[in-house]
């Protein structure tokens, strides 16, 4: 899950999370975002502490991280991803404490080294990974999400978020092998849609209405499906989900 700060990255994947391991699939729920947002649309509430991954990660003689002997990636996410509502996995980089980056240096290099390392896991491929990214483009530059084979650019229906979505979406498809899709957030209605549709010169694949559930969600700490399970808004990602594993399936047939 990618785009512009604020787009509603995190309500989305925090809500196709919950959907997904309902499903009855194995989700895992990759937060490399140092700012808060996914583990509260999961329901697991608001981040405190440290991150548990800092434990993976220790300093050679030359002051560099790397992950302790005998962590692998398949250890590392049975020891230091935390359990969520359905079943769902979630392993966090960690945010960043009041005191500054230093006390997650350690988690965020580990979270680095077992995400590249995700696919030496042969019980993982049946697994399903979700990331969310933080704003921008630079982490999908810098590979913050190389599990992805979707990128999902979530984008608003103002000329400035279409602006950054593209842009998003442009580093993205550097990547080899990837499909980009975009869904639109606090789309109200047909025309809302078609504008984004007009800025973004391409269409998207679904479109979450603005939803004063989502924000009272917020409110109470509490994830939106939780709150408000029969919204417009987490209808909606039900049917994005549906949308999403179509392509899957679709590309599956295309490549073999
Ligand atoms: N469809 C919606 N209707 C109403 N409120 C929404 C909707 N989507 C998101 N919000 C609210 O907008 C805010 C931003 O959403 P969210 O945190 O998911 O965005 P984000 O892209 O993850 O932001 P960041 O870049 O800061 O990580 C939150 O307060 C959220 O509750
Ligand atoms: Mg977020």
């Amino acid at each position: 899950m990618v785009g512009k700060g604020g787009a509603g990255k995190s309500v989305i994947a925090g809500t196709m999370a919950r959907i997904l391991a309902r499903d009855g699939e194995r989700v895992l729920a990759l937060d490399s975002d140092l700012l808060p947002g996914l583990s509260l649309s999961i329901g697991v509430g608001v981040d405190g502490g440290l991150p548990p991954l800092r434990e993976a990660a220790e300093k050679n003689e030359d002051g560099r991280w790397r992950l302790k002997r005998g962590i692998g990636p398949a250890r590392a996410v049975q020891r230091y991803a935390t359990a969520g509502p359905d079943g769902i996995r979630l392993l966090q980089a960690g945010k960043i404490p009041p005191e500054g980056i230093e006390p997650i240096m350690g988690a965020v290099n580990a979270y680095y080294r077992v995400i590249h390392r995700l696919n030496e896991v042969s019980s993982f491929e049946s697994w399903t990974m979700l990331g969310d990214l933080p704003a921008g483009p630079r982490h999908i530059a810098f590979d913050w999400a190389p599990y992805a084979s979707t990128y999902v650019v979530v984008v608003q229906p103002t000329a400035q978020s279409a602006l950054a979505g593209r842009r998003v979406a442009r580093v993205a498809r550097m990547r080899a092998g990837v499909e980009v899709v975009f869904v639109a957030n606090r789309a109200d209605g047909a025309a809302d849609v078609a504008h984004v549709e007009r800025l973004l010169g391409e269409p998207v694949i679904a479109a979450v209405p603005p939803d004063p559930s989502v924000a009272e969600a917020e409110q109470l700490s509490r994830a939106p499906i939780d709150h408000a399970p029969g919204s417009d808004a987490v209808t909606e990602i039900e049917r994005l989900v549906g949308a999403l594993r179509s392509l899957a399936r679709d590309s599956a047939v295309t490549s073999a």
